[in-house]
């Protein structure tokens, strides 16, 4: 399964660059307005630390000003896939885009049917918010098993990226059921590589070791 980050902090990148296990980024308008600055030079920044896709937000609503705005995006690095939020303009929006050979992102998607939508409509990425769908008492893994399965039926070529990842469980079901990516905040990150087991057994090493010396 690949790993995605979901921020626009570059520290953040940067440091998961290093560590040698992210695939790509994932910003939304929210991320990108939280850190400040001007949101083109930080894109194409994104992009030239990161090898992988970086998913990148449309503002507008309308379909044709959606395809403009996601041809500029497209135009600051060959990495950017545009993010296109899950409506009718926005699936037309994805048609076009995916007859010109710019990768998208379906974002903000709760149903197995408006992943379907997608896939047909030719995303490249679809983004389920599972955080989201719990925080109202829905099973938000529940829907990432169903439109696994769906994608699985029909060969869809659409990767399913599981997206609003609240906790290291969420990423560890997003791998069993099969999901291609998973974004995920950089506290989620570091919180899937500790392990209090894994530190006790450095200091148990160590003190051996010193003991040893003695
Ligand atoms: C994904 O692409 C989104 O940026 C993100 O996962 C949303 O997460 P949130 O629901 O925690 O804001």
């Amino acid at each position: 399964m690949k790993l995605f980050i979901d921020t626009a902090n570059i520290e953040e990148i940067e440091e998961a660059v290093e560590m040698g296990v992210i695939d790509g980024v994932t910003t939304n308008p929210s991320l990108v307005a939280s850190e400040g600055g001007d949101f083109e030079n930080r894109v194409k920044e994104i992009c030239s630390i990161v090898d992988g896709p970086v998913s990148a937000e449309v503002i507008s609503l309308e379909a044709s000003e959606m395809v403009e705005e996601a041809r500029e995006l497209a135009g600051w690095a060959d990495n950017v896939v545009v993010k296109i939020p899950m409506t009718e303009d926005g699936l037309k929006a994805v048609k076009a885009l995916t007859e010109e050979g710019i990768d998208t992102n379906v974002t903000l998607v709760f149903s197995p049917s408006q992943a379907l939508l997608a896939a047909k409509a030719g995303a490249t990425f679809v983004s389920p918010f599972v955080g989201r769908l719990d925080d109202r008492s829905k099973d938000g893994m529940r829907l990432i098993e169903r439109i696994c399965k769906v994608y699985d039926n029909y060969d869809f070529e659409t990767q399913v990226l599981t997206a609003s990842v609240r906790s290291p469980r969420h990423v560890m079901r997003a791998a069993e059921l099969g999901s291609d990516v998973a974004t995920l905040p950089y506290e989620i990150l570091k919180k899937l590589t500790d392990h209090p087991l894994t530190d006790i057994g450095i200091e148990r090493f160590l003190s051996d070791w010193e003991d040893a010396q003695e």
